[in-house]
């Protein structure tokens, strides 16, 4: 371990990663306990969460607490403030999230409103919560993930674009409103990653991004600036489309997705999990 005073100074003695399980969020929870900061860790499986949590006081020798919480649930936000309410939070990595591939008529329509409730308001909920504690506190950070299906609709994931598309817009808002309590904002917009998400969404990717680098990377970018595209293929693919008029971005992301999403299994699928 390489203690950061500096670090836990700013950004608290605890952090509270959601979606800590797998992917992204997991690489950032090691990042974090590495740097010495404690570390709330939450998804829905408390065994995978366990097994995390004994590996990284083995060997970082920072306290780790497992919180198994369905943030789709609608007492999720108390549970999570029960469990954080004497703990010195600095610092929220709002991992958690996932996404569906397929066309919008095929979805199961309380799938597309549990996406919603993870991936937008229980966003929303984590930063009423501890913006307002790290308000208090004078100092914290925010770093919520949108993604680079955010800035255009996108034809076979209609749905989780239109999810990544609130979180971009609000993170860009908050970001200057927060600066003026300490508190520093930072939206994360991936492109493709290698982690558990293409297996829940069930769409096959090509060419990815190492979740490990989205995670340096987006730490560093932490306190420096407010937006980042993490990973040499997220700045690759948000460059090389991110001039195009909307439209066009719109066609050609659409055009990507369907391709994705017919490489899993031959046929457009929806989320079922
Ligand atoms: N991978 C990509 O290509 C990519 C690209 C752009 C943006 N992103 C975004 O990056 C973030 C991290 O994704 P990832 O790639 O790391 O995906 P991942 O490997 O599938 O991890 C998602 C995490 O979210 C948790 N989660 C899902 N539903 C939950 C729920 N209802 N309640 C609590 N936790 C829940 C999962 O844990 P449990 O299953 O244990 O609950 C897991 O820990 C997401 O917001 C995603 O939208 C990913």
């Amino acid at each position: 371990m390489t203690t950061d005073p500096g670090w836990t100074t700013r950004f608290g003695a605890y952090a509270v990663v959601t979606g800590a399980s797998d992917g992204i969020g997991r690489a950032i929870a090691l990042d974090l306990a590495a740097r010495g900061q404690n570390l709330v860790v939450v998804a829905r499986r408390q065994a995978v969460l366990d097994a995390l949590a004994a590996e990284i006081r083995a060997t970082q020798g920072v306290d780790v607490r497992v919180l198994a919480l369905d943030l789709a649930a609608p007492d999720a936000l108390w549970t999570l403030a029960a469990a954080t309410e004497s703990l010195d939070v600095g610092l929220v990595v709002a991992a958690a999230g996932y996404g569906s591939a397929g066309r919008f008529l095929d979805a199961d329509p309380a799938s597309d409103a549990d996406m919603l409730a993870v991936n937008c308001r229980a966003v929303l909920d984590v930063c009423h919560l501890f913006g307002g504690r790290m308000a208090a506190r004078g100092q914290g950070g925010l770093v919520l993930f949108s993604s680079i299906v955010a800035f255009q609709g996108v034809p076979y994931s209609a749905t989780y674009a239109a999810t990544k598309a609130f979180v971009q817009t609000l993170a860009e808002g908050l970001a200057p409103d927060l600066a003026r309590s300490g508190i520093a904002v930072l939206a994360v917009a991936p492109g493709p990653v290698r982690t558990g998400f293409a297996d829940r969404a069930r769409m096959a990717m090509g060419a990815t991004d190492d979740a490990r680098t989205v995670a340096r990377e987006t730490l560093k970018a932490l306190g420096r600036r407010r937006f980042t595209r993490p990973g040499p293929l997220s700045r690759l693919l948000g460059w090389g489309i991110g001039m195009l008029p909307r439209p066009l971005r719109s066609t050609i992301m659409g055009h990507i997705m369907k391709g994705m999403t017919a490489g899993a299994d031959g046929q457009h699928r929806q989320e079922t999990a």
